[in-house]
């Protein structure tokens, strides 16, 4: 099969926790999911979003990909973390032409990263402003550019681990982007207002804040869901696998039940500091205010969570359902389970939603 800018392309979502594989046919508006599938990851072989035991999380790929019987090797595939760095920057009106010329040179004094070992790209933000009206006069000739630098060596490792497992990588997204994107499945960002996205993942919560439907503020902040499997193994002397087990629902009959939800309860604070210090600093950078929030990942899968936060943070709270307006393909789906993980298949059917484009 031939690679052409219509191909649906596989998606790979490699998280601390597990990998989830999706496929949608269709174009926006008329999605139908032809795939989903997950993979639990030993702990430690993805530490932060690095992969750091090749050999295991390739065997996972290439078995999911298998049970998948996916008949396309294109993919798509995203990163997060440490080695991505997203920035809102002002540059001098210029043409997008003009712009690509322009950004690397101009990228360095913004990136922490040495250039040589980043690559960047950027956006051109039209319509959004965070500018107050003094700096517009000031600065009338500038404009505002979403400037995306990633380490070269954490998309190297992202292609390697896709083609060792058979797939050829055709686009290598953010997660944060990638959630943009299956919300926009099904809702209509632009009209909302400040919306906040969050990703309750395993070793992250991704954040992304959006002004009408416009990226404004993103942040990966390096707490996540698994801080809770591990403070249950500590405290209960357990085996990984049995506290995962006991986060999804089965708690022993002779456990305390109620010290077992205080605790996990308990581990989503240091989540809540950081999202309240993020939604301060953007509402003082940006002269807006969250005005709702939509949750997804793991995390937003323990019961109660929505209101925990939106209480928290003050703003309302939605888990959301990436597969809400997706049509069930011909596959055997059991139409519960899927709903049930559907929060987690957030980031896959975002990057489900990509088409190669040659530019
Ligand atoms: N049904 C559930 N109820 C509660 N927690 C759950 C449930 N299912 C999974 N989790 C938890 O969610 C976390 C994994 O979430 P997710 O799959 O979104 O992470 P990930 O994408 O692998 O990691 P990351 O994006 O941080 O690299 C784990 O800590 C897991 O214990
Ligand atoms: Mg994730």
């Amino acid at each position: 099969m031939f690679l052409s800018a219509k191909t649906p392309l596989l998606a790979v979502d490699i998280g601390s926790n597990s990998i989830k594989v999706g496929r949608l046919l269709g174009t926006p508006g008329k999605f139908e999911l032809s795939n989903f599938g997950m993979m639990p990851l030993d702990p430690e072989s993805v530490v932060e979003g690095v992969v750091q035991d090749e050999d295991h999380v390739v065997d996972a790929l290439t078995r999911l990909v298998h049970a998948e019987n996916v008949d396309t090797p294109y993919a798509v595939a995203s990163v997060a973390g440490e080695a991505v760095m997203i920035k809102k920057i002002k540059v001098p009106m210029m043409s997008k032409e003009e712009l690509e010329e322009f950004i690397p040179q101009e990228a360095e004094q913004y990136i922490p990263f040495d250039i040589d070992d980043v690559r960047i790209d950027f956006q051109i933000l039209e319509g959004v402003s965070t500018m107050e009206e003094h700096e517009f006069e000031e600065e009338e000739d500038k404009q505002e550019i979403l400037l995306v630098a990633v380490q070269n060596e954490i998309i190297d490792s992202r292609s390697n681990v896709l083609t060792a497992a058979g797939l050829k990588p055709c686009i290598i997204d953010l997660d944060v982007f990638a959630i943009v994107n299956a919300i926009s499945i099904s809702r209509n960002l632009q009209d909302m207002g400040s919306v906040a996205l969050m990703d309750l993942g395993g070793a992250f919560t991704h954040l992304n804040i959006l002004m009408d439907g416009v990226t404004s503020y993103t942040r990966d902040i390096p707490i996540g869901q698994d801080a809770c499997t591990t403070q249950l193994m500590a405290k209960y002397e357990m085996e990984y696998r049995e506290s995962e087990s006991i986060k999804v629902g089965a708690i022993p009959e002779d456990a305390n039940k109620e010290e077992i939800i205080d605790l996990i309860i308990e581990s989503y604070e240091p989540i809540l500091e950081e999202l309240h210090k993020s939604f301060e600093f953007f509402s003082t950078t940006s002269n807006s205010q969250v005005e709702r929030a939509f949750l997804c990942g793991g995390g937003a899968m323990i019961p109660g969570v929505d209101g925990l936060l939106s209480d928290r943070l003050g703003v309302p709270v939605e888990i959301f359902n990436p597969l809400e307006a997706v049509k069930l393909g011909a596959r055997k789906f059991d139409p519960q389970s899927l709903s049930q993980m559907a929060p987690m298949a957030t980031v896959a059917l975002g990057l489900a939603t990509r088409r190669f484009d040659y530019i």
